[in-house]
This record gives C-alpha cells, structure tokens and sequence, in this order.
C-alpha cells in the first residue's frame, strides 16, 4: 500500500530543491502513478499545500522544540518535522500516533527518525491545543496561535517574534509570509488590510469553473456537474460556477471532457471582455499560455475573430493546445515567440491588431493561496527585474497595436510597482494611449484570487475590423 505521507514528503522534497517544481503538477502526476483513491488524493493535496501555506510557521515551531540548528538540519528531515507539525497542530482528524508514528516511518535515516520522534512528541506533549472558545485571553502572542476560527494553541515559551518589537515579523511569523512583504502590506494597507489579505492566503482558495456559453448555460452546467456527483452552486459573475469538490475530481468529469467550462478564477475572468471581443477581429495575446484568457476571448467572440496566442514556453503552449482542442475551438493559433520583440512576434503573425493582451509573468503575489511556492522567491522582494520584462512586454504591445484599438494589461500581482505605477509610466512614454479603466482586486473579497487590470486605448481611428487582410 502507498504511505501518502510518505509521496508527500517527496514532492515537498522536489518542489524546495528542484527549480521549475510546481506543487499541484506534482501532486496530480503523483496520484496518477500511485494510483492514489479520492480519499488519499484528498490527504495528500491537504499535505503537501498545507505544509507549504503555513510554512514559516511550522518552521518557527520546530526550532523552538529543537535542540539542533535549523541550517544543520539534513532537508528530509526538514520536510518530515514541517509534515508532522503540520498534521498534530492543523488536523483534526488524524490521531497523534498517526501523525508522528507513520511520519517517522516515511523516512529512511535510523538517526533521522530518531531526532523527529523525539521533536514531535514534544510538541504532541507540550503544546495544549483548545477550541477557540475556551481561549480566557491574556496570553503571550508570541505563545500563542489562533488556527482559523475553530482553535487555538499555545506554547510552553516564546515561539514567534515579538509584536511590539517588530509587528511585520510577528505577522510573518504566524501567518507564514516573508517579512518584508508583510512589511511593504503594511505601509501600504495598514494593520486590519493586511490581516485580512494574510489570513485570506492561508485558505485553501475556492475553485471557480467558467461555463462555456457556446456549448449551454450555467444552469445546464450546474445539472450536468451534479450529476456527476459534483457539488457546485452559482459564482458571483454571471458565467462562473463555484464547484465544491477538489479540482483533480472535476477535471475529470465527462461534462469537463467535453468541454462544458474551463477552471479560471473569477478575477482572471474579468480581463478577456474587457476587449468586448466581436466577430471578425483580430486580436493578439503576448502572453497566452496556459491559455484561461486565450480560450475566453475566443469564447466571447463565439470562435468567430482570430486570435493569435504567443507565449516563449512551447511547453505551456502545449497545454493551450489542449484546452483548444477539448474546448473545440478554431479561431486560436499559437505561436512560440519572444514578445518582448515586436519584430520577432511580426515575423510570427499579421499585425497590427484590434486588441492585444499583455497577461504579464509577475510576482503572483495576489495568488499566494494557490501557489504557496511563489513566496519563497518573495522572500527578497525585488521587483525590478519583472518590472523591466513587463515594461518591455508593454512596449511591444503599443507597436503591434492599430490606432483606435485597445490594449489591455493584467497581472496577479498586488504590488503597485507591477500594475498602476508601471501603466502611469506606461501612459508617460506613450502619449497615444489613454487610460478607460483599471481594477486592483485584493485577495480578501468573495471570488478568490488577488490581481489588475487596466485598460488602455490608442488615440485615433484605425482601420476598420471587417477590412483587416487576413
Ligand atoms: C501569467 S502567465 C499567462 C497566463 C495566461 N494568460 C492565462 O490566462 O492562462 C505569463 C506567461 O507569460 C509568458 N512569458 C513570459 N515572458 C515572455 C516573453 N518575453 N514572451 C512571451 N511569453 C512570455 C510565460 O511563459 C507565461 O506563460
């Protein structure tokens, strides 16, 4: 029998020491090869993110009970001390010999499983765990952390920084963010903001499905999914779906298969009809795959514009080939391309073009819920290589551009660097643009994910669509 805890362990592994490891890929590949059931792909997708999600914090929690220094300690052994702290002090449902027994088990070394034993059986010993009513209040905040709003825990000593010392570090601590981007959420939104945006990429984020009109309407949808088994009830946008069950169950339903919706996040479903993509346009996304957007915009235009869809990541691309293909779509084609280089995306595709997207690589700091990894990078924030890459993104964007078209810039960055301060200088360097419209979500409303978008259109009258050579 497959020891879950024991694949978990591996993907935490690769995803810190492999560069270009994504956890959910990870996860997905895993549970095809073990042939993992639902209930075990349900355990170990709850493993392997929530030890990512609460990452500093475990850390913060080990060292405390841990005589060796963290930087000595040999990184399996890591993974399984975070693996077995995660599942004693954030699950309700495993049982502590579990937790500590079959976590030590899932590691090889004789001393290693030693030295782990020993540590969780001390937190196990040690840490007095209550529900969050019973919390009379009065204690240490650095003894003390709230797990969601149904317990909390405290500690024999100090575990995390001192608030009244370093409030950035206190909150990265138990929220398990880098501080310094906990620091620059601070003097931009204050105390309760960044709170609400800390405690908002802890949860597990919601699923969203976009309904592909073309194929039936969302209440076609729903009855389809529920018949699947699949729990789902209407989103907050008239096309979305919110589905209540784990996003491997859903992609393989016979209603997904065939194309019935794609998964977005209702944030990222704002962009695409900002174009209000027509037939017979002719529209352009520099930065395509996977391609959520790409298929929208096809979508809204009823498959009849053409759309070209570059991306540099010829394996990304091939992803969106596979959504074009399960979504039967015939206006996509794809390109690989740097598009930073107007005149290798020419060299590619006709132009100039009635809208061009610019859906730009970013910090993803608004998707911290979804892709723990991206906060390790986070760790020194410095913004200004990306900022530079999408400046030139942009640029390239304005000159594939028709007089009179619309250019639309998005990101799944909160950081103001990435979005508004970078299309103000935009407009400076550009005089032809003007600015009709832009949205900075933050991860704290109902729909999910953080991110922006602005809307730019170029001066002027351009060719008229239906004209355009083909
Ligand atoms: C945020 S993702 C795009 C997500 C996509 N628009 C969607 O909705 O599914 C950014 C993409 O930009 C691509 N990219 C980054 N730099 C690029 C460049 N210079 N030229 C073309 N593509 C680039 C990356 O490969 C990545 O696929």
């Amino acid at each position: 029998m497959t020891s879950v805890r024991r694949v978990a362990l591996e993907i935490l592994f690769e995803v810190h020491h492999r560069v270009g490891t994504y956890a959910q890929e990870r996860i997905q590949a895993a549970v095809r090869a073990h042939k993992l059931n639902k209930r075990e792909r349900r355990f170990l997708t709850e493993l392997v993110l929530g030890v990512m999600r609460h990452e500093r914090t475990l850390d913060c929690i080990v060292m405390a009970f841990s005589s060796v220094n963290w930087g000595e300690v040999e990184p399996r052994t890591r993974e399984a001390l975070r693996l077995g702290v995660y599942q004693l002090i954030w699950l309700d449902g495993v049982p502590p010999f579990a937790s500590v027994g079959e976590t030590v088990e899932a590691l090889q070394d004789k001393r290693a499983k030693g030295f782990v034993n020993a540590v969780l059986r001390a937190v196990d010993r040690l840490v007095r765990r209550v529900p969050l009513a019973a919390d009379r209040g009065g204690a240490s905040p650095r003894k003390r952390l709230q797990i969601g709003d149904r317990k909390v825990c405290f500690f024999p000593k100090p575990v995390f920084a001192d608030p009244e010392r370093d409030l950035a570090a206190w909150m990265a601590d138990v929220y398990a963010h880098p501080r310094e981007l906990v620091a620059r959420w601070l003097a931009r939104h204050g105390p309760d903001t960044t709170r609400a945006i800390l405690e908002k990429s802890l949860e597990p984020p919601p699923l969203f499905v976009r309904v592909n009109r073309r194929l039936g309407t969302r209440e076609q949808l729903l009855d389809l999914l529920r018949g699947e088994d699949i729990k789902c009830g209407e989103g907050n946008l008239p096309e979305s779906v919110r589905v209540l069950a784990p996003a491997g169950e859903l992609v393989a339903t016979k209603c997904f298969l065939a194309g019935r919706c794609t998964v977005q996040d209702e944030t990222a479903m704002l962009v695409a009809p900002q174009f209000e993509p027509k037939a017979g346009q002719l529209l352009l996304d520099l930065c395509a795959a996977p391609g959520g957007k790409t298929t929208h915009l096809a979508e809204l235009a009823d498959d009849q514009a053409t759309i070209m869809a570059v991306d540099r990541d010829e394996t990304r691309l091939e992803r969106l080939r596979e959504s074009i293909a399960r979504l039967g779509l015939k206006s996509i084609s794809c390109m690989v391309a740097d598009a930073s280089d107007p005149a290798a995306v020419r060299g590619v595709t006709p132009a100039p073009y009635d809208g061009v997207l610019v859906d730009a690589p970013c910090s993803n700091s608004g998707v911290l819920a979804r892709r723990p990894e991206a906060k390790a990078r986070l760790a020194a924030i410095d913004l200004t290589e990306l900022v530079a890459i999408q400046r030139k993104l942009l640029d390239a964007a304005v000159q594939l551009l028709f007089a009179g078209g619309r250019l639309v810039y998005s990101t799944c960055s909160i950081e103001p660097e990435e979005n508004g301060d970078q299309v103000r200088a935009l407009l400076e360097r550009s005089p032809d643009l003007e600015l009709e419209a832009e949205q900075e979500t933050l991860p704290t409303h109902g729909g999910g994910d953080g991110g922006y978008f602005a809307v730019l259109r170029k001066k002027g009258q351009g060719l008229p669509t239906m004209t355009v050579a083909r």
